[in-house]
C-alpha cells in the first residue's frame, strides 16, 4: 500500500454523508422529505448582501491574501466591539477565514506538534465532529469532556484531571452550542481562561452560532479576556450566507501573528469580492433580527407539539436546534429512522459523539411552511 496518514484509516464517512444516503432511498418510494437534519439555513441572502459581492467582482482577479483588506479586519472590530464591548486591533488581534470550518480544522496543525507530551485537544461530547477529525489529523489526541444535561450541557472544567491539563494543548468551548442549543454564561470563559493560564494551553471558543438566541445574546470568550484565547466568528449562520465561506479568528496577538504566517501556505485567503460581502454583511444588524425572528417563528411552530406529545426537550435556548431525547428504548438512532419513515429527516444524535446516543437533532432550516407539514405529521404520528 502506498503511504497515506494513518488518520484516515480510522476516519468514517463525514456522518452527514450516510445519513444523504438513507434520504435518498426514502425519496425512491416516492416520499417527500422535510429536511431537519443538516444546520444549513434555506433562508434567502439579504438583496443588498449579494448585490454587494457582484459589485466587488473585478475585471482582474488576483490572489487575495490571508491577512485579508484592512476593511474587513476594521468591520469585524467594530462589530465585535459593538457586541461584546472588547476592543481589539484590526492589525494585531483578527483574520478572514473561509467561514469557520475550515479555521477549525486548520488551527490544530498551528498548535498541535505530534511528538510532543502536550497534544491532548479537549472536545466536548457531544459536539461538532470537526474538532475530533482537526485534532487527529493534526496528530493530536482528542478527548471527550462530557456535556450533561443536568449542567445545562456546559463542562465542568473542574472535573478534568489536572494530569490532562498538563498534557493539553487546546479547549474547545462551542456556545451556543451545537447540537444541543446549550448556552454558557461568562464564568465559563472566567474559569477556562484561569486553568488555561495555569496550565499553559489555549482556548477556542467556537461562536458561529452567536447570534441566533431567543431570551439574551450570549457571551464571547472574548469578554473574559484575549490573552490564550481566539474566538471563531462566522457569518453562515447569522446572514444566512453558508455557501459564501466567510468568518474571522479573533483574540490573542500572538497566535493571530502565527496564523497570519502560516494561513498564506494552506491556501485559505478568501477571494476579495467575498470580503466585500463580508464587510456589507458585519455593518448591519437589522437583517439578523429578521433571521432571529424566522427561527423564533419556527420553534412557536414545533416546540408546542413535541412538549404536548411529552418529548423531553433538552438544552434547546439557541441556535436553531431542538435536542430531543429520543423516547423508548431504541436511542436516537431508532427515533431518527422512525421519524425518516414518515418523510422528517432529523440528526441522530451519536453522529456528534457517544454522549449524543440517546437523542436526536433537530435543525429549524426548512422554511416556515415546511416547519407547519412537519407539525402536522408529528401531531399524527407521535
Ligand atoms: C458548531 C459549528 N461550528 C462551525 C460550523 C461551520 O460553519 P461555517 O464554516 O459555515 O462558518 C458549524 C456548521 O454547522 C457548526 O455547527
Amino acid at each position: 500500500m502506498r503511504p497515506r496518514n494513518r488518520a484516515f484509516e480510522q476516519l468514517d464517512d463525514y456522518p452527514f454523508v450516510r445519513l444523504e444516503e438513507e434520504k435518498r432511498r426514502i425519496r425512491a418510494r416516492g416520499m417527500r422529505v422535510l429536511d431537519f437534519s443538516i444546520g444549513d439555513p434555506r433562508e434567502r441572502t439579504p438583496r443588498w448582501i449579494r448585490e454587494r459581492l457582484v459589485r466587488g467582482i473585478p475585471e482582474r482577479a488576483s490572489y487575495p491574501t490571508a491577512a485579508g483588506l484592512p476593511e474587513l479586519r476594521r468591520a469585524v472590530v467594530r462589530w465585535i466591539e459593538r457586541r461584546h464591548r472588547v476592543r481589539l486591533d484590526p492589525d494585531r488581534h483578527v483574520l478572514p477565514s473561509n467561514g469557520s470550518k475550515e479555521a477549525i480544522y486548520l488551527l490544530h496543525q498551528a498548535l498541535i506538534e505530534p511528538s510532543r507530551e502536550r497534544r491532548v485537544v479537549l472536545i466536548p461530547d457531544p459536539a461538532y465532529p470537526v474538532y475530533e477529525v482537526g485534532a487527529r489529523f493534526a496528530g493530536g489526541i482528542p478527548e471527550r469532556i462530557p456535556l450533561d444535561a443536568e449542567r445545562g450541557f456546559v463542562p465542568d472544567l473542574d472535573r478534568i484531571p489536572p494530569e490532562t491539563l498538563q498534557r493539553t494543548a487546546l479547549l474547545w468551548l462551542n456556545y451556543p452550542h451545537n447540537p444541543t442549543g446549550g448556552v454558557a454564561g461568562l464564568e465559563l470563559y472566567r474559569r477556562a481562561l484561569e486553568l488555561a493560564r495555569l496550565h499553559r494551553f489555549w482556548v477556542a471558543s467556537d461562536e458561529a452560532y452567536s447570534e441566533i438566541w431567543f431570551d439574551r445574546p450570549p457571551p464571547s470568550a472574548l469578554q473574559a479576556g484575549t490573552e490564550g484565547v481566539l474566538a471563531i466568528g462566522s457569518l453562515s449562520k447569522r446572514s444566512a450566507m453558508t455557501g459564501y465561506r466567510t468568518g474571522f479568528l479573533a483574540g490573542d496577538g500572538e497566535l493571530i501573528g502565527l496564523l497570519r504566517k502560516v494561513r498564506p501556505s494552506q491556501g485559505v485567503a478568501t477571494p476579495v469580492f467575498v470580503q466585500e460581502a463580508a464587510i456589507a454583511a458585519w455593518g448591519d444588524e437589522e437583517h439578523v433580527v429578521e433571521q432571529r425572528e424566522i427561527v423564533r417563528r419556527k420553534r412557536a411552530i414545533l416546540l408546542p407539539i413535541l412538549r404536548s406529545k411529552g418529548l423531553e426537550l433538552a438544552g434547546s435556548r439557541a441556535t436553531y436546534y431542538l435536542w430531543i431525547r429520543a423516547p423508548g428504548d431504541g436511542g436516537g438512532g431508532a427515533f431518527a429512522q422512525r421519524l425518516l419513515e414518515e418523510g422528517i429527516a432529523v440528526a441522530p444524535g451519536a453522529l456528534f459523539g457517544p454522549g449524543g446516543e440517546r437523542y436526536v437533532r433537530m435543525a429549524l432550516v426548512p422554511e416556515v411552511e415546511e416547519c407547519e407539514e412537519a407539525a402536522a405529521i408529528l401531531e399524527r404520528i407521535l
